[in-house]
């Protein structure tokens, strides 16, 4: 009679506290489980803002900094840019354009070129010999004429909006091979410099980048040939000497 309710009690126990444990620990893993795939489900769109956001703020940091680099915290007390030379180079090979889009959006905005610059029908460059020559100026030019092409005046002139550049590319073409010194006049403001001989030029990198100067810094001047500057070279082969303004009657 003590054996019963004993033996009656005892496999209830057990076997109540096994379900009672099976049920806890079921409930339990499924919590879990369900809570693991609920962070799953939330960290996977979370991680992606998160990368598209660091994405933008770099993208926007950049362009700051670049605009930075070629605006006001680079500019001269004239007007003029001042900014590393292999940053501007940097820049313009990377983007041919960036010259123009930082005047549309920032620097003063350059007045429109005289009709009188252009010589015959206004023919639109090649886009290729602009990308060419842009990457022929941020090697050869840049240093001295800048980024926008004005130059640092009173050392270096401006060579936007100047009827020299527009013009009968003769003298441009003459200028690059054999260099350029005295007194000239250029927006104003005499210049008595030098330039000199730009070095390690070939034909066609001379007509892509008087091409490229022709029709950047609000100039409109005509695409230069390979064969207009073949023909320059070839008559002044002979020549050793800098060109100086007064020979070729520039004052
Ligand atoms: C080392 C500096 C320097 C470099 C590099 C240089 N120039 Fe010049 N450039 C000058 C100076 C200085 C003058 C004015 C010379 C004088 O006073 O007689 C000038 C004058 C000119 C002129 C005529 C004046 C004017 O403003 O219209 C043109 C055009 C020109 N350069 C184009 C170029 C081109 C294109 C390149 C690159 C292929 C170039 N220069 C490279 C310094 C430079």
């Amino acid at each position: 009679m003590s054996d019963q309710p004993s033996s009656g009690r005892r496999p209830l126990i057990p076997s109540q506290i096994a379900s009672w444990l099976g049920a806890i620990s079921l409930a339990a893993a499924a919590l879990i489980a369900t809570g693991y795939a609920y962070t799953l489900v939330r960290r996977a769109p979370d991680a992606l803002t998160d990368r598209r956001k660091a994405q933008q703020n770099l993208r926007a940091e950049t362009n700051k900094k670049e605009l930075a680099l070629l605006t006001e915290p680079s500019r001269n007390a004239d007007g003029t840019y001042r900014i590393p030379l292999k940053d501007a180079q940097a820049l313009i090979v990377k983007d041919p354009q960036v010259i123009a889009k930082i005047q549309a959006g920032g620097a003063p905005a350059a007045p429109a070129v005289a009709a009188a610059y252009v010589a015959g029908p206004f023919v639109v460059a090649d886009a290729e010999q602009m990308k060419r020559g842009a990457a022929v100026y941020a090697r050869t030019c840049i240093a001295c004429h800048q980024p926008t092409g004005k130059g640092l005046p009173p050392v270096f002139p401006s060579i936007s909006e100047t009827p020299i550049v527009v013009g009968n590319p003769e003298l441009p073409i003459k200028f690059i091979t054999n260099g350029l010194m005295g007194p000239i006049t250029v927006g104003g403001m005499t210049f008595n410099s030098m330039m000199p001989p730009v070095a390690g030029v070939s034909d066609q990198d001379i007509a892509d980048v008087l091409t490229y100067v022709r029709q950047s810094f609000g100039n409109k001047g005509n695409p230069v040939t390979v064969d207009q500057v073949k023909a320059v070279r070839a008559a002044n082969a002979a020549r050793t000497a800098m060109w100086n303004t007064a020979e070729l009657g520039l004052k």
